[in-house]
């Protein structure tokens, strides 16, 4: 039992910032404790080199500089055993001396690769002897050993004398007895070093770049732990680089496959190779954060369910493309062993490949000789020899990672859609169905992750519902839960379930948020008028809300101007602005009848309709040649979009206004509708500022709508004070224009809710969906524009047993979802009233009657 006992192992890595500062060494003394004492069991701490020495050593390796650089080495050795409290000569003399022997002796002349590993070596050893002296001065129980006795590198077939001896990988067949000659060491825990294993004759050998985490792996899987702890850095796997997508979440939970795969395509936290070992051994592995060591980390087990979906995006920067066309006969035989052949000659291992009749496009990962050799040079003569060959360098490889990626291609549609914009110069997808990989140029990818991450967390493809796997976000962990506002309709539940009863579909606006998003921007100095963009919400208890306010109404159509006037017959025409798009002239008669201000965005109307223009005072809509927004579909600048006067058209209007007499008192762009970033409202002010001049007399100028809210659990309250600095800031530069802005969605998308009532609850083939008595004729968002809306059940508010549903309506299309992948009561049933969220904008508009089913009923909560 005793022995038995003695021998349950777990194993903590600790990286180069953790072995660099006694605190850190102190945590990895606490930690190691804990493990002992409250799981009774052994220890063994493997470590790096502290940060920055392997790449001295690497220097010292290349024969730079080799007798400064070891004084600094040891210097800095000695220097940080003071700050330990240990005498540098009891602990470390042995240790330096040897290292100034190593540098010293014949062979730093040749610099044989034995040597170059000798050398690289005594970074772990320096720091594991280091640290074992002070846990131990710390009443520790620690012992010290030394990894070459213990790890044996193995060579594979066909590895260059570089991998064979800098990239070692490690001995794979687990020898029974290890684990028993391992245990016979006295200390309860002990230290080792990390990166370095025995070669097979005799001297030292390196696991290459990050090879402390395999260190840790195959001492894991040679002692059968209990489990392997990587000690970093950062809180564990994400499912995105969180520098590049600060809304990538902790993956909390990933299988051996999935981990591997992630360590490969991208994530730095795990080095690929260390994933084998402990696969093959069954020795589960977490990556915990040394800074945040309450944090759970990410888990990397055979037990976790398989989840499918993508579980994570990644890019590799430095892909190297290689193109190679058959020069010989169509399905010449032999052509992809000929080339492949070339390839093994030059020890490159081929990643991902494409091909077709006559050609063959291979990628090569970014190695380290491919860097350090001119390989690719030689490779290329040497094919140039058998094919014509294009070398495109450099490319980004983009990778989607996930179980069963084959069965999510119909979620992928806004994914294509996002890399169709880039030049896509390969796609692959492998053949354990386990990832998806685009390769790009490099200048392309550039800002394309965020991108892409949120279209897939979008399209349910990623899915982040499923908290066994996806845990908190980046964003969050740093910041805490983003801070948003409580919904009004929170507090109104039982109000809201009365007007159900009055029958649904139904619409119901909260005028008090209504108030609240009005007064936020009319609080904001630059701005001089605020028009309302009925279009978002005409009810007229808003209109009537808001021309109170102190807004005015913008227009696009006849229709609306009617019912403007209509419901508020005093309103004062001034207070309107009315910007149709490719209009009627009967429209633009009416308007100028009116009195309302005009905005014109092309010239033809003015060569076309001379008489209808002569003499007026107009606005101009200017393209500025790009689009922004939430979706494709609502971007409105740019070539793909209808809206807009050409820049390149901009001296020939005001020639023809000219001619006409015309007077432009306006500029105006409205670029596209939820717009995340706060810079873009004054970018357009500063382009239309620096046109306003050559048009002459302009007074005012509208930078448009766009302003966007949070719809989604973990979006952020749009940063409404950096928007106003950098209207103050541009409005500052340009002070002599009226700075006008035309927002909709803004002021009342979170003001609505929209009612409905459960018709039927059905399971199909393992997929359980909630019908509502409307869908996409109530609200066209989410069909149109994969929109997410929360959804919730006011009936069961409180019910905790939650399942994901389909949300769906009872329209004649499959496109008929609310949500996808939804969390709703187990129990929810027929006759619940289901709430869908900040349907004020955009809602009851685009309603329609299609399969004649009859449009929603609103109301107004004062
Ligand atoms: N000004 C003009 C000229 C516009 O065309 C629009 C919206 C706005 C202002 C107001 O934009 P907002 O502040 O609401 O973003 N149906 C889409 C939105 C289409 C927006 C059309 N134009 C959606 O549901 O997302």
């Amino acid at each position: 039992m005793l022995v038995a006992q003695a021998q349950r192992w777990v194993v903590l890595k600790f990286g180069g910032t953790s072995v660099s500062r006694r605190n850190r060494w102190d945590t990895i003394g606490r930690l190691a404790l804990k493990r002992m004492s409250e799981e009774d069991a052994r220890v063994l701490v493997v470590v790096s080199a502290m940060s920055g020495v392997t790449n001295e050593l690497q220097a010292i390796c290349d024969g730079n500089d080799i007798d400064g650089r070891v004084a600094a080495l040891v210097e800095r050795h000695r220097a940080f055993c003071a700050e330990l409290e240990l005498d540098p000569d009891t602990v470390l003399g042995e240790r330096l001396a040897a290292l100034q022997e190593l540098a010293r002796e014949p062979r730093s002349r040749g610099r044989p690769l034995s040597w170059q590993a000798e050398i690289l070596a005594q970074g772990e050893l320096l720091s594991s002897t280091l640290g074992a002296a002070y846990l131990c001065s710390q009443g520790l129980d620690f012992g010290w050993c030394d990894a070459r006795q213990w790890l044996e590198a193995v060579e594979l077939p066909n590895q260059s004398a570089w991998a064979g001896r800098l990239s070692v990988n490690c001995k794979r067949e687990i020898d029974p007895d290890f684990a028993a000659g391992f245990a016979v060491q006295p200390a309860r825990m002990l230290l080792s070093q990390g990166f370095i294993a025995r070669h097979a004759d005799g001297g030292t050998a390196v696991f290459g770049r990050g090879g402390s985490d395999t260190s840790a792996a195959c001492f894991g899987a040679l002692l059968g732990a209990q489990r392997v702890e990587i000690w970093t850095d950062v809180p564990g796997m994400f499912s995105a680089n969180p520098r590049e997508v600060p809304d990538a979440r902790l993956l909390a939970r990933l299988d051996y496959a999935e981990a591997q795969e992630i360590a490969t395509t991208g994530a730095k936290v795990l080095h690929p190779r260390s994933i084998g070992p402990c696969r093959r051994a069954g020795v589960p592995m977490t990556i915990l954060d040394t800074g945040r060591p309450d944090l759970p980390g990410t888990r990397i087990d055979a037990t976790v369910a398989a989840v499918p979906g993508v579980k994570a995006i990644s890019r590799r920067n430095g892909v190297v493309l290689v193109s190679m066309e058959s020069i010989g006969m169509w399905q010449q035989v032999g052509f992809l062993a000929d080339i492949f052949e070339l390839f093994k000659r030059h020890g490159l291992s081929v990643d991902l490949i494409g091909s077709s009749e006559t050609n063959v496009t291979i990628s090569l990962d970014p190695s380290e000789n491919l860097v350090t050799s001119n390989v690719l040079e030689a490779l290329a003569t040497d094919l140039a020899e058998v094919c014509r060959v294009k070398v495109i360098a450099p490319c980004a490889a983009i990778t989607l990672v996930g179980r069963g990626m084959r069965s999510l291609l119909h979620r992928l549609s806004d994914v294509w859609a996002t890399f169709g914009r880039e030049r896509v110069h390969l796609i692959s997808q492998s053949s354990n169905d386990l990832n998806l990989t685009f390769v790009i140029d490099e200048v392309d990818a550039d800002g394309l992750l965020p991108l892409l991450h949120a279209e897939l967390i979008r399209s349910g493809a990623m899915p982040v519902l499923d908290t066994a796997v996806f845990g908190p976000s980046w964003r969050e962990i740093e910041h805490g839960k983003p801070q948003r506002r409580v919904p009004w309709w929170s507090a109104a539940r039982p109000a809201l379930l009365e007007r159900a009863c009055a029958g649904t579909p139904r619409y119901v606006y909260d005028l008090d948020t209504v108030r609240d998003r009005a007064r936020a921007l009319a609080e904001t100095a630059a701005v001089d008028r605020c028009f309302y963009a009925i279009k978002a919400n005409p009810h007229p208890a808003i209109l009537r809300t808001l021309t109170i306010e102190g807004f005015g109404l913008e227009c696009v159509s006849l229709g609306e101007l009617e019912h403007v006037f209509a419901t508020l017959p005093e309103l004062s025409p001034q207070r309107v602005l009315f910007t149709p798009s490719f209009a009627p002239r009967r429209e633009y008669e009416a308007a100028f009848a009116l009195g309302v201000t005009v905005t014109l965005d092309n010239v033809e109307a003015l060569h076309r309709w001379p008489e209808l223009f002569r003499g007026r005072t107009i606005w101009l809509r200017l393209d500025l040649g790009r689009g922004d927004g939430h979706h494709e579909k609502v971007r409105t600048g740019g070539i793909a979009a209808k809206f807009g006067l050409p820049l390149a058209k901009f001296d020939e209007f005001l020639d023809r206004a000219h001619q006409l007499d015309i007077r432009i008192s306006g500029l105006h762009a409205h670029l596209g509708s939820g717009i995340e970033d706060p810079r873009h409202w004054r970018e357009v002010y500063a382009n239309l500022a620096g046109l306003a001049d050559e048009a002459g007399n302009v007074e005012s100028i509208d930078i448009g709508g766009g302003l966007p809210v949070p719809y989604t659990p973990d979006a952020q309250d749009f940063d409404l004070a950096a928007w106003r600095d950098g209207l103050d800031e541009i409005k500052a530069a340009y002070p002599r224009y009226a700075l006008v802005i035309e927002p909709g969605r803004y002021l009342v998308a979170e003001a609505g809710v929209l009612l409905l009532s459960v018709t039927q609850v059905v399971e199909k083939d393992g997929v359980h969906r909630v019908g509502c008595d409307a869908g996409m004729n109530a609200l066209l968002r989410p069909a149109m524009y994969d929109a997410w809306h929360g959804i919730h059940n006011l009936s069961r508010w409180d019910d905790s047993d939650a399942r994901a549903f389909e949300v769906v309506g009872p329209i004649c299309e499959t496109g008929d979802v609310l949500g996808h992948s939804r969390l709703l009561p187990s129990a929810t049933a027929e006759d619940d009233v289901m709430l869908v969220a900040d349907t004020g904008a955009y809602g009851m508009t685009m309603a329609n009657t299609y399969n004649l089913r009859a449009l929603p009923a609103e109301d107004i909560i004062e």
